[in-house]
């Protein structure tokens, strides 16, 4: 360590004495007093090298600064699989992307493709982090000049939320509360919150509308409503500029192949039915468990109303295009169409090829039988409208990732 303080190796008597305005000091003092004096410039000029090749003292990144014409989006969880694609979208939208996430779900290999992709400095830097440390988020709000943020960032399985709630809680509802505080405090000014149609729980009417009172019947659902009304409270005196979309079931990936639906090995009982239906197609479970066939729909199967990734992240632009200053713009993002599981099943097998096995089982604690959207304040308000609706033709393009893609981002 350099030790910039000044050591006294002399008592004070040595040093040369001042006697009635003279200095009376003797030669070979003054010689010792020049090798001291070359020695303190060598050792600054060294610390000085060295300062100005440390981080902390070079110019600020890009990521740091507000740029004219550019717009630096927060996106968090965006090595998971919605969030890769929004990331996507952004950068080809000519957006500046800083993705945080804690990798506890996503995929670093997403993000390297991204990072492949749109190599130039300035558009993308991935920050490891966990949203649940205050500390670490203040950091990076400190450190980067954001104009938005879009958080995707949660754990999103409803099955594992009846099994551990406290965990979707505090991931869900205390890591949003964390994340608008230090927005708050660092002016960030636009934020497009991950809402679901779990906070509407099983409505009687279908289909379900914004004004349809949201009452969630399991904790994953509880914790995205109760997030959205921290949100709601806190824009009452703020000028931020907020949209809560609420998704229905997303499916699909990248029509061009280059980002897909990878959740962890250990989440696949957890799983959602696309991923399901493909580990079944490719022999990695025995076959297809449809829960449930006595609910009140047509077939008995639960009714979805499933969205396209792709379909959903022009929603976020177009949201975030569209967020005005203290408002908070609620919208459903789904097709506005019912597909019952028994349907979906088939559409698997048509865009695999596969015939898969499918056992009928109990239902599973936490579903509801049918849900459905009304999309019609979104296609009105944000001129947006599901334009990948045919089920099949999604499923293939998932299905065509997932074939190349067979350990997930692992190969890629
Ligand atoms: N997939 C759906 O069908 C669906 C439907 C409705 C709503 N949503 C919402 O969309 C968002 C994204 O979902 P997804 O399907 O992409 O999930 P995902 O698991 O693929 O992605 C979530 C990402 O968040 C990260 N993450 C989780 N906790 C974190 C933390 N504490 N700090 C930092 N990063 C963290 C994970 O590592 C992962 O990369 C979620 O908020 C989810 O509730 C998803």
């Amino acid at each position: 360590m350099l030790n910039f303080g000044r050591s006294r190796t002399q008592p004070r008597s040595n040093r040369s004495l001042s006697l009635g305005g003279m200095d009376y000091s003797d030669p070979k003092k003054k010689n010792n007093v020049v090798g001291k004096f070359i020695l303190a410039a060598t050792l600054t000029a060294l610390c000085i090298i060295m300062l100005k090749q440390s981080p902390a003292f070079s110019a600020p990144s890009q990521f740091g600064v507000r740029e004219p014409g550019v717009t630096h989006v927060l996106v968090t969880g965006g090595a998971g699989y919605i969030g890769s694609h929004a990331t996507l979208r952004l950068l080809k939208d000519n957006y500046r992307v800083t993705i945080v996430d804690n990798l506890s779900r996503g995929n670093l290999g997403a993000v390297r493709v991204l990072q492949e992709l749109f190599p130039e400095p300035g558009r993308l830097q991935f920050i490891y982090a966990d949203l649940g440390d205050p500390k670490a988020v203040n950091k990076i709000f400190s450190e980067n000049a954001f104009d938005a943020v879009m958080h995707f960032a949660a754990v999103a399985y409803v099955g594992e939320s009846t099994v551990d709630p406290l965990k979707y809680y505090h991931n869900i509802t205390s890591n949003t509360l964390t994340l608008i505080e230090a927005m708050a405090a660092h002016r960030v000014k636009k934020l497009i919150y991950s809402s679901t149609c779990a906070t509407y729980g099983e409505p009687d009417k279908m289909p379900i509308t914004e004004e349809t009172p949201q009452v969630p019947i399991n904790p994953y659902g509880k914790a995205k409503k109760m997030a959205e009304d921290i949100i709601k409270d806190f824009s009452k005196n703020s000028k931020m500029a907020v949209m809560i979309l609420r998704y229905f079931n997303v499916i699909g990936s990248d029509p061009e192949g280059r980002l897909g639906e990878a959740p962890r090995p250990e989440l696949r009982e957890q799983g959602r039915i696309s991923g399901a239906c493909f580990d079944a197609a490719r022999g990695i479970i025995p076959g297809l468990k449809v829960r449930g066939t006595d609910y009140a729909t047509d077939d008995g199967t639960c009714v979805r109303d499933y969205i396209d990734v792709t379909d959903l992240v022009d929603a976020h632009v177009k949201a975030l295009a569209k967020a005005k200053a203290g408002k908070v713009g609620i919208y459903n993002v789904g097709t506005g169409k019912g597909r019952s599981v028994k349907e979906f099943v088939e559409a698997c097998k048509k865009a695999t090829g596969v015939t898969i096995k499918v056992d009928y089982l109990d239902r599973r604690p936490g579903d509801y039988a049918k849900v459905f959207s009304d999309p019609t304040k979104i296609n009105k308000e944000l001129n947006w409208t599901a334009q990948y609706t045919d089920l099949e033709k999604s499923l293939k393009v998932a299905w065509r990732w997932q074939k190349s893609h067979l350990n997930g981002y692992e190969n890629s």
